[in-house]
């Protein structure tokens, strides 16, 4: 099955943050976070589901909420491209180090186009010019320096200027033209997976084409399972997922891994035929790997 292009419309943009160690990915992704959940998600309790959805006005953006660059490389390695907007960041008062450069390099191989969020400008040692100057020397070309890289400062402890990052990956996500056929049966990638005491096999999943339902068989990876039930960051229950949502899916039989492409199947008798030709293959590479 392949999109119709017909029944493309405009799907969310997919953000992962990346950058230096200390230099406020975490912060900043809680900060963005909070500040959605006391302005539009009242009554949500929002959990750590690996990804999450914000609104700015009237407009949602997926963040993948992932360790830095680790699972970004993991699941390119898996052939899983779920990033649409890479943001570095780069702290105001340490500028330009070593994984710093390394995230430009991955979201340039990726070909995946970088936004430039200059954070701790409320520290005293803060110089956002140096950052700027730096990040030329690798050819990450800001606005105000003749080039089209988006750049915003920031603070994520005190919150100051989330509303402007917001909006410039907004802006970088028109540009993008980002599409999915929300009709066709669902397709996207597997974020996190873990075997719930209570729960059983929970897979967060990011939907990138198609809407995935309440009931549908999906194949992930070497796992299949039937969808039992959908369930937002905001531990919401859903009927149906649409393109560019994270959710977590129960019902596997197992768990998959990260970067694991999932799609929906017509029969479950399908889904377990894929499944277990996956696995059989996966053994027999185990047992030539040990065989030398
Ligand atoms: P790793 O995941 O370990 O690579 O770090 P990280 O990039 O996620 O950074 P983290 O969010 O853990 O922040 C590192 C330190 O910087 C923490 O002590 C934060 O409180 C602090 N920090 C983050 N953002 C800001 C900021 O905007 N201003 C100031 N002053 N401190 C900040
Ligand atoms: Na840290
Ligand atoms: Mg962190």
């Amino acid at each position: 099955v392949a999109d119709n292009v017909e029944n493309l419309v405009p799907r969310p943009p997919v953000v992962t943050i990346m950058g230096h160690v200390d230099h406020g990915k975490t912060s900043l992704l809680d900060a963005i976070r909070k500040t959605s959940v006391v302005s539009g998600e009242a009554g949500g309790i929002t959990q750590h589901i690996g990804a999450y959805q914000v609104e700015q006005g009237g407009q949602k953006i997926t963040f993948i909420d992932t360790p830095g660059h680790a699972a970004f490389t993991a699941m390119r390695a898996r052939g899983a491209q779920a990033t649409d907007i890479a943001i570095l960041v780069v702290a105001a008062d340490d500028s330009v180090m070593p994984q710093t450069i390394e995230s430009i390099n991955h979201a340039k191989s990726a070909g995946v186009p970088i936004i430039v969020a200059i954070n701790k400008i409320d520290k005293p040692g803060a110089d956002a010019s140096k950052v700027r100057n730096a990040l030329l020397q690798h050819e990450v070309f800001v606005e105000s320096m003749g080039g089209e890289v988006l750049d915003v400062e920031v603070s994520a402890l005190k919150g100051t200027n989330l509303d402007k990052l917001l909006d410039a990956i907004l802006l970088q996500s028109e540009i993008l033209e980002l599409k999915a056929d929300p009709t066709r049966t669902a397709e996207g990638v597997v974020i996190e997976a873990q075997l719930d005491k209570g729960r059983g096999p929970v897979a967060t999943v990011l939907v990138q084409t198609g809407t995935l339902k309440i009931g549908d068989i999906v194949v992930a990876g070497d796992e299949w399972g039937r969808v039992r039930a959908l369930i937002t960051d905001k531990g919401a229950q859903l009927k149906e997922a649409l393109p560019s949502m994270p959710v977590e899916v129960l019902g596997m039989q197992g768990t998959p891994l990260a970067g694991d492409r999932f799609a929906v199947v017509e029969s479950e008798s399908k889904a377990r035929e894929i499944a277990e030709y996956r696995q059989r293959v996966a053994r027999e590479k185990q047992v030539a790997k040990s065989a030398g």
